[in-house]
C-alpha cells in the first residue's frame, strides 16, 4: 500500500466532526468493566455487548472508526453479519488493538513496558486480510516518587515505533498511544513534563525507525492534575496545557491527534476536547477515542435490563458520539 493510501485512513480517521469508539478492552479489562456493573463475563456476553454498541443506528455521523479487540474482530451479529460488514454498513473504519498488555520493566521497580512484538508481522497481515484498516498500541507511563525513567520512556518509544513501522508495512495506520496516567498526586506541571518529554523521545523513535508520520495518528493523554492532586486544574487550563505541550512536541505533519478519556468524567473528557477546539487554530484536527467516556453510561444501562434497556442504552451511545463530535468541532455546550 502507499503513503497515499495510508494518509487518506488516516485523514479519514479525523473527518471534521468525528472521531473513534474504543472497544478494544481485552477479556480481563472486560470482566473488570463488566463485574462493575454485574455481568457475566462469557463470550457471549461480550459479544452481545459490543454488538449493541456497534449496531447503534446512525453511528458513522459521529464515528469513524472503531477498535477491537482480536476476539471482537472475528465475531459476528446474531444474525451472522460479521462485526467488518456490520461497521462497512454503518461507515466505521474497524481497528485492531495489536499489543499484549504491559509487563512490570525489569530493573525499574513500579513501571511497566509494553510486549507484544514477537510475531507481529504475521498478526498483521492476517488483521490486514480480516479487514482491519487501523492497529492501536498503548504504552503506560506512571508518574511517581521517582519515575517515569528515562529507560522506561525509551524501551515504550521504541517499542511504539517499532510497531508502527511494521503496521505501514502491512498497510494499516499505526495509532501510537503513550498514556501517561493520572493516577498520583502531581500538579499539572508534573505532567506537562512528563507528557512533553514522552511525546518528544517518541517523535525521536519514529524518526528513528523510519514511519512516516503523514500515515500515523497519535493517541494522547491530556495534560492534567493527578486524580488525588489537592488542585485540579480548571478546564480552560488543561486545553491550555495540553496544546502547548503537543505544539512543542508533535510535528505538524502528523494528520490528526485523538484523546484518550482515561478516567475522566464523560462531561471533562467532552469539554476538555471542547475547550481545545475552540482555542482553535491548531496545527492538526483533535478528536477523540474515548473508551470509557464513550461507553460507561450505556454500559450500565444495558447491564441492568439487556433487553428492555437496548434501545435506551444505544441512544446514550449515540448521545456520547454527538456531544464528542460537537466538541471536535469546538461547537459542543453543555
Ligand atoms: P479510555 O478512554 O477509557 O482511557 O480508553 C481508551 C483506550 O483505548 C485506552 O487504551
Amino acid at each position: 500500500m502507499s503513503i497515499d493510501q495510508l494518509q487518506d485512513i488516516a485523514q479519514a480517521m479525523v473527518a471534521p466532526g468525528k472521531g473513534i469508539i474504543a472497544i478494544d478492552e481485552s477479556t480481563t479489562t472486560c470482566k473488570k468493566r463488566f463485574d462493575g456493573v454485574g455481568v457475566e463475563c462469557t463470550e457471549e456476553n461480550r459479544r452481545a455487548y459490543r454488538e449493541m454498541l456497534l449496531s447503534t443506528p446512525s453511528l458513522g455521523e459521529h464515528v469513524s472508526g472503531a477498535i477491537l479487540y482480536d476476539e471482537t474482530l472475528r465475531q459476528a451479529q446474531k444474525d451472522g453479519t460479521s462485526f467488518v460488514k456490520l461497521m462497512e454498513k454503518q461507515g466505521i473504519l474497524p481497528g485492531i488493538k495489536v499489543d499484549k498488555g504491559t509487563s512490570p520493566l525489569a530493573g525499574f521497580p513500579g513501571e511497566l513496558v509494553t510486549e507484544g512484538l514477537d510475531g507481529l508481522r504475521d498478526r498483521l497481515k492476517e488483521y490486514a486480510r480480516i479487514g482491519a484498516k487501523f492497529a492501536k498500541w498503548r504504552a503506560v507511563i506512571t508518574i511517581g516518587e521517582d519515575s517515569p525513567s528515562g529507560t522506561c520512556i525509551e524501551a515504550n518509544c521504541h517499542a511504539l515505533a517499532r510497531y508502527a513501522a511494521l503496521c505501514q508495512e502491512q498497510g494499516i495506520v499505526p495509532m501510537v498511544e503513550p498514556e501517561v496516567l493520572m493516577d498520583g498526586d502531581h500538579d499539572i506541571d508534573v505532567c506537562y513534563d512528563v507528557t512533553e518529554a514522552t511525546l518528544r523521545s517518541l517523535f525521536g523513535a519514529l524518526y528513528e525507525q523510519n514511519v512516516m508520520l503523514e500515515g500515523t495518528i497519535l493517541k494522547a493523554s491530556m495534560v492534567i492534575s493527578g486524580k488525588t492532586c489537592s488542585e485540579q486544574a480548571s478546564v480552560e487550563e488543561v486545553a491550555e496545557y495540553t496544546l502547548r505541550c503537543l505544539k512543542s512536541a508533535v510535528p505538524a505533519s502528523l494528520p490528526g491527534i485523538v484523546f484518550l478519556s482515561g478516567g475522566q468524567s464523560d462531561e471533562a473528557a467532552t469539554a476538555h476536547l471542547n475547550a481545545m477546539n475552540q482555542m482553535g487554530n491548531n496545527p492538526w484536527p483533535l478528536s477523540f477515542s474515548y473508551g470509557r467516556a464513550m461507553q460507561q453510561a450505556a454500559l450500565k444501562l444495558w447491564a441492568q435490563d439487556m433487553q428492555a434497556n437496548y434501545a435506551a442504552a444505544q441512544r446514550t451511545v449515540a448521545q456520547r458520539a454527538k456531544d464528542n463530535g460537537l466538541a471536535a468541532l469546538g461547537k459542543w455546550s453543555r
